[in-house]
This record gives C-alpha cells, sequence and structure tokens, in this order.
C-alpha cells in the first residue's frame, strides 16, 4: 500500500518555526519519524512539501492513480484554500488532514477548516503522532480492493 504524505506551506522550517508551537523536530526528522512508522505498517510512504498552493492542487491529482491515500497538512491554506478543498474532492482516494497543533484551540482564523470537510477524517493538536496515526487510520480504512489499485 502507497501513502503520499503533503506538507504544505511553512513547514520547510519546522524546527525553527514557532518551536514553543510546532515542536524542534525538522522537517526531515518529521519524514524519518514517518517513514520508520510507515514501514511498520508495511505501507510505502513518500513525503513531499510545497509552499504553492497550485502545486499541492497537482499533486493532489498526480497521487490519485499512484497512491491509495493521502495525509495532507494543509498548513494554512487549511483556512481557506477551496482550491486544495476541492482537488481532494475531486479525487477517489481517502485523504486525512493533520495539523501538528490543535487548530480549535488557537486564533479564531485557524478554527475553520475548509479542507477538512473534503477529508474522511481530521487528526489535531497531537504533534508528529498524528501523521503515524493518519497513516494507521489510512490502513484500516482502504480496502484491499483499492489498495491494489495503484499504478506499479
Ligand atoms: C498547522 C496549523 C496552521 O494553522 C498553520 O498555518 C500551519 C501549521 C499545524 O500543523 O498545526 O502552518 O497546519
Amino acid at each position: 500500500m502507497r501513502v503520499l504524505v503533503l506538507h504544505g506551506p511553512n513547514l520547510n522550517l519546522l524546527g525553527e518555526r514557532e518551536p514553543h508551537i510546532y515542536g524542534k523536530q525538522r522537517l526531515e526528522e518529521l519524514n524519518e519519524a514517518i517513514a520508520r512508522a510507515a514501514k511498520e505498517l508495511d505501507i510505502k510512504v513518500t513525503c513531499e512539501q510545497y509552499n504553492g498552493e497550485g502545486a499541492i492542487v497537482d499533486a493532489l491529482h498526480a497521487a490519485r492513480s499512484r497512491y491509495a491515500g493521502v495525509v495532507i497538512n494543509p498548513g494554512a491554506y487549511a483556512h481557506y484554500s477551496y482550491a486544495i478543498a476541492d482537488a481532494i474532492t475531486a479525487i477517489a482516494i481517502p485523504v486525512v488532514e493533520v495539523h501538528l497543533s490543535n487548530i480549535a484551540a488557537r486564533e479564531a482564523f485557524r478554527r475553520t477548516s475548509v479542507t477538512a470537510a473534503a477529508c474522511r477524517g481530521v487528526i489535531s493538536g497531537l504533534g508528529a503522532a498524528g501523521y503515524v496515526l493518519a497513516l494507521r487510520a489510512l490502513r484500516e480504512i482502504t480496502a484491499p480492493s483499492q489498495r491494489r489499485k495503484e499504478r506499479k
């Protein structure tokens, strides 16, 4: 089973960006932790990071025939990108939204996620563990037949 992990804008600065909110772990280290967890779950994971909205839309489109599911942290785009929400709706594979911080407990503008409604589920506030839980969730909710559909 193949899963794409998509990190959105500013997540390339993890570790140095507001560490009191997002932690001290760098994106590279987070991706290593995700890869370790994926291996244990027998998932082939690919991690990508894009700052641009269009690049994220393109990555979601490309994922539809290559992956059984997507884990996405849309960053601030979660709060206003209808283009990303539409792209998630447009693809048939399940998408799980992850936020490192608990967006429900932060500034008012962060409490709404327009992309969340297009996703199968959302995990928010659990830090890096959220990505691992999202992988487990995708394994649970993805039917074996759908897993096999991925292009070799
Ligand atoms: C974030 C939360 C967003 O509000 C913020 O813009 C981010 C990171 C999170 O992982 O907690 O860039 O998605």
